[in-house]
């Protein structure tokens, strides 16, 4: 079963097209969609892909979420005309305004109650930072671009970018990728932790949705929980997790005790599986 977005113009989209997405089979792939621009995120597609994020969030035929891009790019971060240039002449309301609208969809991704993946097909530039670490796993083709080229046109890595290389990279590789301005691609994304995995481009949508259909076959409530443990207890001393992680589990439980009681009793009862090994079987009820 599959449903579709509406198909975009080439030229001046209309805020609406700016992303496109469709859904099969559990997975929602949802694409920057201006690749006449190298999808760079303008104050309407921020604004656009909020509500196509609302729309997903808790449809019953989204279990993943992934995010790539049309053409040539993931996205070349901001837009530096309607993002930058236009909203500066229009004045500090106007700023803070898109600052706002773009932010605001990333910290919404950040927290997303699906699983996401971030699949990047080409250039992910600065602000493109964002979005990236907002998904829980990223996979990149070989040949994809990464740079913070803030640097190159004479700000900071600013809207996030600074604190996520500074949260994904070793001081080091983080501290260079800032200041020079270079360019890398996908294989060296990986090694210096800006992704999982690299592929060669003809593979990366395979290996996405093999991916995507490994999270289907899990317990949702608990995808949810785990996904946000592993980004809140990285702030916490080891004693403020142990303590936080045994409050969630016991959250999680009481929205999905069946399914956790399901998952035991396959184990330890009806030995039809091992969790070391994968994942219970959800159609059975509890
Ligand atoms: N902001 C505004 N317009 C952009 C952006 C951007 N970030 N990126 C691309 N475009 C536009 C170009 O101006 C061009 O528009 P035009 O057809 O009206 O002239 C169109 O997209 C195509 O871009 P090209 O440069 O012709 O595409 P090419 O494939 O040769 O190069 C590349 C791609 C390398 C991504 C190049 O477009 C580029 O350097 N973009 C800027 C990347 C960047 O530094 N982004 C900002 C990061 S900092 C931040 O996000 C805070």
């Amino acid at each position: 079963m599959s449903t579709k977005s509406k198909a975009a113009p080439a030229k001046e989209r209309a805020e609406e097209d700016t992303v496109a997405f469709d859904v099969s089979d559990g997975i929602a792939w949802v694409r920057f969609n201006r690749p006449e621009k190298r999808n760079c995120m303008s104050p309407k597609l921020n604004r656009q892909m909020m509500r196509v994020l609302d729309e997903l969030e808790y449809r019953e035929d989204v279990g993943v979420l992934v995010l790539t891009g049309e053409g040539t790019a993931w996205t070349a971060g901001m837009d530096l005309k309607e993002y930058f240039r236009e909203n500066e002449a229009k004045g500090l309301g106007a700023v803070r305004q898109a600052q706002r609208e773009s932010y605001g969809w990333w910290r919404r991704l950040r927290w997303y109650h699906k699983p996401t993946i971030a699949m990047v097909n080409g250039w992910c530039f600065g602000g493109g930072y964002g979005p990236l670490f907002a998904c829980d796993l990223a996979f990149a083709a070989e040949d994809a671009q990464f740079g913070l080229s803030e640097i190159n046109w004479g700000i900071l890595p600013g809207g996030g970018a600074t604190k996520v290389v500074s949260e994904l990279m070793p001081m080091r590789k983080a501290m260079y990728h800032a200041m020079m301005g270079e360019n890398i691609d996908g294989k060296t994304a990986v090694e210096w932790g800006l992704v999982n995995e690299a592929l060669p481009a003809d593979q990366l949508r395979s290996r996405v949705e093999a991916v995507a259909k490994v999270l289907l076959e899990k317990n949702p409530v608990a995808l949810k929980a785990t996904k946000d443990a592993v980004r809140r207890v990285k702030e916490m001393t080891y004693d403020n997790a142990e303590d936080f992680l045994v409050r969630a589990q016991e959250a999680a439980n009481s929205f999905d005790n069946d399914g956790r009681k399901e998952g035991i009793k396959q184990f330890i009862d009806d030995k039809t599986y091992k969790p070391g090994l994968g994942a219970y079987d959800k159609s059975k009820k509890g």
